[in-house]
């Protein structure tokens, strides 16, 4: 898809494709942004959810400091981070009521099933990308899952991938809930700043929160215009 030029993402075709760093920015990311794909159309409510992900995970990686190929790698990461729903039934995905505890057993297994998936791809599992998919829905605070690590037991790429999946989550209508207009999201992700949330990743958040609304509002005119 057409990205803002402004925003730190990938870009490159195949024929850029003559080394290890290339490689992620091309084939891999291709794959990813494919198999993105493949997740959000199991779901209307999630369309486009992998792709913004992607973009405000790597936006946050670079206005950290990370350095281009780190923040390639998380964009890659971003755009699988939910793979494993694959084997989530629809059932339970597209539930509107609340969730029994077999259904919502059956949600906290999609990390380590997104795992499992990407771990054959050994070029994923070697830059950090398996690590990040199955750590992506752990807490700062030790509460989440599916290892309950805590702090920076977590992977720094997880743990910016959960603030961007919270923030595109938010954004959106979901079976159960309406969509946030943006500032409510930019409190909510501010509340949970050492709870759910690295207090870095959060500050960086806040600090260019204007930029991230623009840059997912500037994917849906996007996308307004080619469909
Ligand atoms: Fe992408
Ligand atoms: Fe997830």
């Amino acid at each position: 898809m057409k990205r803002p030029s402004a925003s730190p993402t990938l870009t490159g075709s195949s024929r850029e494709c003559i080394g290890s760093a290339q490689f992620v920015t091309t084939v891999l990311h291709q794959f990813a942004e494919s198999l993105g794909n493949a997740i959000d159309a199991k779901d209307p409510y999630t369309s486009k959810h992998s792709d913004d992900v992607a973009e405000i995970s790597c936006f946050l990686a670079v206005a950290m400091g990370l350095t281009k190929r780190e923040a390639d790698i998380i964009h890659v990461a971003g755009h699988l981070h939910d793979i494993g729903k694959i084997g989530v039934p629809d059932l339970v995905l597209k539930k509107r009521g609340s969730l029994t505890p077999s259904e919502w057993a059956a949600i906290q297994k999609h990390p380590q099933a997104g795992a499992d998936i990407l771990k054959p791809v050994t070029a994923l599992d070697n830059i950090g990308v398996v690590e990040m998919v199955l750590h992506h829905h752990e807490r700062y605070d030790g509460k989440g899952y599916p290892k309950r690590l805590f702090g920076t037991q977590i992977p720094l790429g997880a743990r910016i991938i959960a603030v961007a999946d919270t923030v595109s989550a938010m954004l959106q209508n979901r079976p159960y809930r309406s969509a946030k207009n943006y500032q409510k999201v930019v409190e909510e992700i501010t509340r949970c700043s050492g709870t759910q949330f690295d207090p870095r990743v959060v500050e960086v958040f806040r600090q260019s929160a204007s930029f991230i609304e623009k840059l997912v509002s500037n994917e849906k005119a996007v996308l307004k215009r080619v469909s």
